[in-house]
């Protein structure tokens, strides 16, 4: 059995004008210990994805069809039920900034991530912050540690938010965008810890980018979404060799002239 297990997931809006739906009916699959990459263009209902099974649509939103995590059905829950369910489920926002509590220190911040979700020792918490935010690359752990989220650059935030979601140690992490707002070599660092993690301790993750060369660095499968559908699923390689459909077509040589510019 898949540890997140998708069926016919759709999403609407009150009032949206569009007929299909933000997310008109997706089916996907992620195992233990497997990263999926969900690609597709701006709009295409990546994020209302993630959004809807964790039950975090924005008012007006609804959910239907099926997300069921480690056999738990995910949907028609919000609030602390919604929480209760997606125990063992990460998030880092495609919007980092939002995510991270303005009025606690980065340190507190993410202390208090290992001892709620993992009921972790407060003094045990607090040496894991230091190695957390140096594994996502973030200099100078120390000093960083006691800053608001207002002092760091976007890119700071955004591993931050990385390093957040890690500290409950999920056994799925969704990251939608966890890599846009970095430089190429930080990127490059960010990358290969999600990749070691996903080694190391199993965790499964559903990367939602619009970056085909970092879904092909980290997941074994790509999905690319098109106007909230599923247009072509398959193996990473067999993908970047020979998309079926045209807009896969169309992103790799997005890909490709991004790479020769
Ligand atoms: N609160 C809302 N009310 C109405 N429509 C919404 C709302 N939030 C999102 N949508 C619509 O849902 C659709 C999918 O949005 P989504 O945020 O999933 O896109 P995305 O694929 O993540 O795009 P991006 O790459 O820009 O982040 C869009 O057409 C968007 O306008
Ligand atoms: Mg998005």
């Amino acid at each position: 059995m898949a540890l997140l297990s998708i069926r016919d997931l759709a999403v609407r809006f009150a009032g949206a004008p569009d007929a299909a739906g933000a997310v008109a009916g997706v089916s996907l699959e992620v195992d233990a210990g497997e990263c999926v990459a969900l690609v597709g263009e701006s709009g295409s209902g990546k994020s209302q994805l993630l959004l809807a099974c964790l039950g975090l649509l924005a008012a007006g939103g609804r959910a239907s069809g099926s997300a069921r995590f480690d056999g738990r059905e995910l949907l028609g829950a919000d609030g602390a039920a919604a929480r209760q369910r997606g125990r063992g489920i990460g998030l880092v926002f495609q919007d980092a900034t939002g995510s991270l509590t303005p009025h606690r220190r980065i340190g507190t911040l993410l202390a208090e991530v290992a001892v709620a979700a993992r009921g972790c020792p407060a003094a045990q918490a607090r040496q894991e912050v230091g190695h957390m935010l140096e594994r996502v690359r973030l200099p100078d752990p120390a000093r960083w540690s006691r800053a608001y989220p207002h002092e760091l650059s976007g890119g700071m935030r955004q591993r931050v938010a990385l390093a957040a979601a890690l500290m409950a140690r999920p056994r799925l992490l969704f990251a939608d965008e966890p890599t846009t707002a970095l430089d190429p070599t930080v990127q490059a660092g960010v990358i290969a810890l999600l990749d070691e993690l996903r080694q190391d301790t199993g965790m499964a993750v559903l990367l939602v980018t619009h970056d085909l060369g970092v879904a092909a660095a980290l997941a074994s499968r790509i999905a690319v979404l098109r106007a909230g559908r599923i247009v072509e699923s398959a193996a990473t390689a067999t993908l970047l060799r020979n998309p079926r459909h045209p807009y896969s077509a169309e992103l790799l040589a997005a890909l490709a002239g991004g790479a020769c510019a």
